[in-house]
């Protein structure tokens, strides 16, 4: 029997495998063409605004257009209309340019689009995971019998955790949620850790209140009396802390809070320990930098970004935990319309996510390509550079702020400097005037100088998670550096 022909529709969604060959070849070439042309332009963004909206206004899809001009004008759109940051200029702290093999896992996960909520629908794929998962558990140095999952990122890993530490508390927490606590409910977060922990608790119902942002110890750590002496004050006036959760790598200066402390605290209350190393966790990799982050080990679970500093492609975090069957008791929920229902395998009875994307195939071949001494190197190179950059600009007289292993700075200019905003305005105004000005002259600290005083408690951020390039990244702060 003839096969009938293929409708207009099915020939523009689900076209011959010839046409996708072609169309495949020449979308390679196209983007490679996109990136180089990247690389040579600005780093910042340059759309006319007014001009796209309008462009996307007289998109209404009424007629059908051909892909090919569609993906033109898409990537034409996207080399105008983003901080690029494959570009050998991009600096970026947390956002970093993807590794090549996490761009080639999103090329497969898309092509075969595997739904991995259930094992028995993506063996191959969850058993990946899986592997990954014990893998990175392991350089944690958390127990075989330990488990966990890819998130959507660091946002996620952490919600998860406050779930599981809500749901040990107390197993009522599952159906009556905070009215399962007979005080308020409590988490303990230094206040400069990452802030979504805000909004995690107020998704979650406890309310915003149930965050305690404990002060810091003038070095940006988590102040271990304070902690101590407010979880006992909370206890005593009936509240119930439920977890302590440290930041190995805090999102302004990549310090990281006394690790045993809040391990010995949280085990003197019986309560959760949380690492939240979304950034800092790559330093698992590191054999020479491994012990900044002592004491994680001893935690209850612990966060890391995959789409962080080990450059992964955007949307992957970490959740890794030592009591994987919380996960289930947490997050279980049954169902006909499901395949299966195997708390040992099954995504979606031990997490946030249902329907979930293979995104641990990311760091499958980032890892498999590079391997763990590569991924070792890559962040030493980036630990390395910032401490070069650093030197030079202490000799120029400015000062470290920071005490942080995870490849940032934060540095006060002498008396006489511009300002670090003005400092940080002047490189980027250089650098969109002259794309292909060399590094050092950009940077050289000693043409910093200028008559102006800095602002009052200005620093200037300097960081460098890309191992690839050649200098460092700016960012000025006007806010002070630990509160
Ligand atoms: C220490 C820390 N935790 C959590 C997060 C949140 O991670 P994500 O943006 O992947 O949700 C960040 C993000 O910068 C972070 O620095």
């Amino acid at each position: 029997m003839q096969s009938p022909e293929k409708k207009e529709y099915e020939i523009s969604l689900f076209p011959g495998s010839e046409f996708q060959q072609e169309t495949g070849r020449w979308l390679s070439e196209h983007l490679a063409n996109a990136i180089n042309a990247v690389a040579r332009g600005h780093v910042s963004p340059t759309v006319d605004v007014a001009r796209f909206r309008e462009q996307l206004a007289r998109r209404s899809f009424e007629e059908a257009e051909p892909l090919t001009e569609l993906i033109e004008w898409v990537t034409d759109a996207l080399q105008q209309g983003l901080v690029q940051m494959t570009h050998p200029r991009y600096f970026g702290l947390f956002n970093p340019a993807p590794s090549f093999p996490s761009v080639v896992a999103d090329t497969i996960a898309a092509h075969f689009n595997p739904q991995i909520c259930v094992w028995s629908h993506a063996p191959a794929a969850v058993e990946i995971e899986e592997h990954m998962i014990e893998q990175l558990a392991q350089k944690a140095g958390m127990p075989e019998s330990s488990g966990g999952h890819f998130t959507s990122g660091g946002s996620e890993a952490n919600n998860t955790a406050v779930v599981c530490a809500l749901t040990r508390a107390t197993p009522e927490f599952a159906e009556l949620g905070a009215r399962a606590f007979s005080g308020q409910p409590l988490i303990y977060v230094s206040r400069e850790s990452h802030l979504a922990w805000l909004k995690i608790a107020h998704q979650l119902g406890i309310g915003r209140n149930a965050v305690r942002l404990i002060e810091t110890d003038g070095l940006g750590r988590m102040d271990i009396n304070v902690l101590q002496e407010t979880i006992d004050v909370d206890a005593a006036a009936g509240a119930a802390p439920v977890m302590i959760a440290a930041t190995a790598g805090t999102t302004n200066a990549g310090v990281v809070d006394p690790l045993h402390a809040c391990a010995d605290i949280a085990r003197h209350h019986a309560i959760w320990f949380h690492v939240d190393a979304a950034w800092g966790g790559a330093l698992v990799c590191s054999p020479r930098y491994r012990d900044v982050l002592d004491g994680m080990e001893r935690a209850d679970s612990v966060t890391i970004d995959a789409h962080k500093w080990f450059a992964t492609t955007m949307g992957a975090g970490i959740f890794l935990t030592r009591h994987k069957h919380l996960l289930n008791e947490a997050f279980a929920v049954a169902t006909d319309y499901m395949p299966s229902n195997d708390a040992s395998v099954d995504y979606y009875v031990n997490s946030i996510q249902w329907s979930r994307r293979f995104i641990g195939l990311r760091l499958f071949l980032s890892l498999g390509a590079a391997g763990w001494s590569g991924y070792a190197a890559h962040v030493e190179r980036g630990v390395a550079l910032v401490e070069a950059f650093t030197d030079r600009l202490q000799r120029e007289g400015w000062r470290l702020e920071n005490d942080s292993k995870m490849a940032v700075a934060c540095l006060t200019p002498p008396a006489g400097s511009l300002s670090v905003t003005e400092i940080v305005d002047a490189v980027v105004r250089r650098q969109s005037r002259y794309p292909r000005l060399h590094d050092e002259r950009t940077l050289d600290p000693g043409r910093l100088r200028c008559t102006r005083r800095p602002a009052a408690s200005a620093h200037l951020k300097v960081g460098m998670l890309k191992s690839n390039s050649h200098r460092p990244w700016l960012r000025s702060s006007r806010t002070r550096l630990y509160r």
